[in-house]
């Protein structure tokens, strides 16, 4: 009897990873659409580990507080997104994951330096800091931070 073509052996893991939950390793539901959300539930660890990885692999550039004025911008002057920009707000949470993946322009992909894991708590990070700048935003007398 024929095996079904493409399955995986039982008991063995695919020579790229495993990839049991397309949405968590692409971003992208079955679809092909990105997902509106990260996958799984956001916690306080979740977000500490983000807010960590953020700190070592997007800060650099990224600035503390998701300006785009870090050390590429100051020195360089390189045009580096700012995530409270309106275009990054309203990215599904899964284009953001595809930019860490594969990069974007100017800014190359962190697909072998961060695992998925690691990616989306940095993603759940960024979406953190953008919330809290809406909110003083909307709360905060003009000229606040
Ligand atoms: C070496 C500097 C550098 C690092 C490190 C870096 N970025 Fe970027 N990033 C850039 C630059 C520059 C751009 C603008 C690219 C362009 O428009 O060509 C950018 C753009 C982006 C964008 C917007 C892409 C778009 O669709 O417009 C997002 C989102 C982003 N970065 C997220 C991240 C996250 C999250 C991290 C950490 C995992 C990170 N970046 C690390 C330099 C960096």
């Amino acid at each position: 009897m024929a095996r079904p073509c493409g399955r995986p052996v039982p008991g063995t893991i695919p020579i790229d990873g495993l990839k049991e939950d397309e949405a968590f390793s692409t971003g992208k539901g079955a679809d092909g659409q990105f997902v509106a959300t990260i996958p799984g539930t956001v916690d306080e660890a979740r977000l500490e580990r983000g807010r960590q990885r953020y700190g070592i692999y997007c800060q650099p550039c990224h600035d503390a507080r998701g300006d785009g004025k870090g050390s590429c911008f100051q020195r360089g002057n390189v045009p580096t997104a700012s995530f409270h920009q309106e275009k990054i707000l309203k990215y599904p949470d899964g284009q953001i994951f595809d930019v860490v993946t594969n990069g974007f322009g100017l800014m190359s992909g962190y697909r072998w330096p961060i695992p998925p894991a690691d990616r989306w708590a940095i993603i759940a990070y960024v979406r953190e800091l953008e919330r809290k700048r809406r909110a003083s935003a909307a709360g905060a007398p003009a000229g606040g931070k």
